[in-house]
């Protein structure tokens, strides 16, 4: 039995793309950047054998294709054909340029009907084209024929100063068309870097506008941080899953210690927004599942027990864990406290006012997750609870 489980292989197969948005966290907007890259690119064989073969021994169920754009890999559908056979489901992350009907069907084909369409939309409108090199409509478009060719749709939306006032109106336009959709941060990854001093979001964008957003339209995958969920009541329903220290069953709260993610040249991180910067190793020089079980990262990252600051000394410390990403970028520290957060706990009792309406919404999400296959009822009710561990002393 593998020490590590994961659920998804979030995976930049090219760092091509067919666009190329301001502040694109894979440099696939910088000619140079994707020309090094390209020399370097994972082959078929070597994705097979060193990620998606060992990927079997640690649980994985999804693979998430993404880029730079994806679909400018000539042997795009290959890939998903194979993923399928060798018995995973899909998503492809895609800008939507390449996305004609034809393609979908492609696509929907290639896959047996497991895979599901992601798209990057930051607004519903013009004010979309800031962030995207991409108008809205079309993206819209897409939405729209994944519906009547039965395809699953997800939605991302990158948050940073630019959104703060239109959040709201994208994230209930996407939930009353009944997709499901995440928020990812805005970082300094990439291109990134040109903005994220200016249009990073801090603690009073978040406080202000988009956690009572998300509060108000939960729909789908419903964590993010801060997540104020009750650490007793995820050890019920879980059964006390978590990998390591990271609450699984489902997962909940920063996605570090849930996933493993992989750039264009093989190397692996904790996060699709920390790739570059934090490895792990690279696939070429061991295939996945042994890189990732010999990682300090990985043992850091998943024991949450490790956390500094406020997050070290709050009730959420499991459910929650503080984003990983936000700690790094800003204070050059994984384990450090979550500086966006606007929780100040003042020890380990203090509760969220936010913490009832948090469950509330958790548990209507346990009939959706247990509907997507990520979810499973313990066997018995009166299976053991374990306790999350005692927090380190920080
Ligand atoms: C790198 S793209 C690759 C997939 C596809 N080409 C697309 O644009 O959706 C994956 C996601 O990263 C987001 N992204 C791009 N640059 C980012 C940055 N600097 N910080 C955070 N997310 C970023 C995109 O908006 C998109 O949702
Ligand atoms: S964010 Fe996506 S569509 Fe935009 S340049 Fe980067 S990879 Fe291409
Ligand atoms: S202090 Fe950290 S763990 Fe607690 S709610 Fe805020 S981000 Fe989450």
């Amino acid at each position: 039995m593998a020490r590590y489980q994961f659920q998804v292989v979030y995976f930049e197969a090219t760092r091509r793309c067919n666009l190329r948005c301001p502040f694109c966290m894979t440099g696939s907007n910088d000619a140079r950047t994707v020309r090094e890259s390209f020399r370097n690119e994972l082959t078929l064989q070597e994705i097979r054998d060193r990620i998606l073969l060992p990927a079997r021994r640690l649980n994985v169920h999804t693979i998430g294709w993404s880029g730079g754009e994806f679909l400018m890999r000539r042997d795009a559908l290959e890939l998903l054909r194979l993923t399928v056979d060798l018995g995973f489901r899909c998503s492809v992350l895609s800008n939507c340029k390449k996305l004609t009907r034809e393609r979908l069907e492609a696509i929907r084909d290639a896959t047996r009907g497991h895979a599901r369409i992601v798209v990057g939309l930051n607004a519903v409108d013009e004010e979309n084209r800031w962030s995207r090199d991409s108008e809205s409509d079309r993206t819209l478009r897409v939405l729209k024929d994944c519906l009547e060719l039965g395809i699953g749709q997800h939605v991302v939306v990158t948050i940073g100063k630019y959104n703060t006032e239109s959040f709201e109106k994208t994230v209930e336009f996407i939930v009353k068309h009944n997709i499901a959709y995440n928020r990812s941060p805005l970082v300094p990854r990439g291109s990134g870097s040109r903005c994220f001093g200016e249009m990073g979001f801090d603690r009073s964008d978040l406080e202000r506008h988009f956690h009572p957003a998300l509060r108000r339209n939960p729909h789908g995958y419903v964590s993010y941080t801060p997540f104020f969920l009750s650490p007793e009541l995820h050890a019920q329903v879980s059964g006390g899953a978590r990998n390591n220290t990271v609450p699984q069953n489902p997962a909940i709260g920063c996605w570090a210690g849930t996933w493993l993610t992989v750039n264009a040249e093989g190397e692996v991180s904790v996060c699709p927004v920390l790739l570059d910067v934090l490895s792990a190793g690279n696939v070429r020089d061991r295939p996945i599942d042994e890189l990732v079980e010999a990682s300090a990262l990985f043992a850091d990252i998943t024991d949450r027990s490790r956390l500094k600051g406020r997050c070290g000394r709050c009730r959420y410390q499991y459910t929650c864990g503080g984003c990983r990403a936000m700690a790094f970028f800003h204070n050059g520290d994984y384990m450090g406290e979550d500086p966006t957060c606007f929780f100040d706990p003042l020890e380990r009792s203090t509760v969220s006012e936010h913490e009832e309406e948090t469950n509330r919404v958790f548990k209507k999400y346990l009939l959706v997750a247990r509907a997507a296959g990520v979810y499973q009822p313990p066997k018995s009710s009166r299976s053991p609870e374990p306790p999350p561990p005692e927090p380190a002393k920080t």
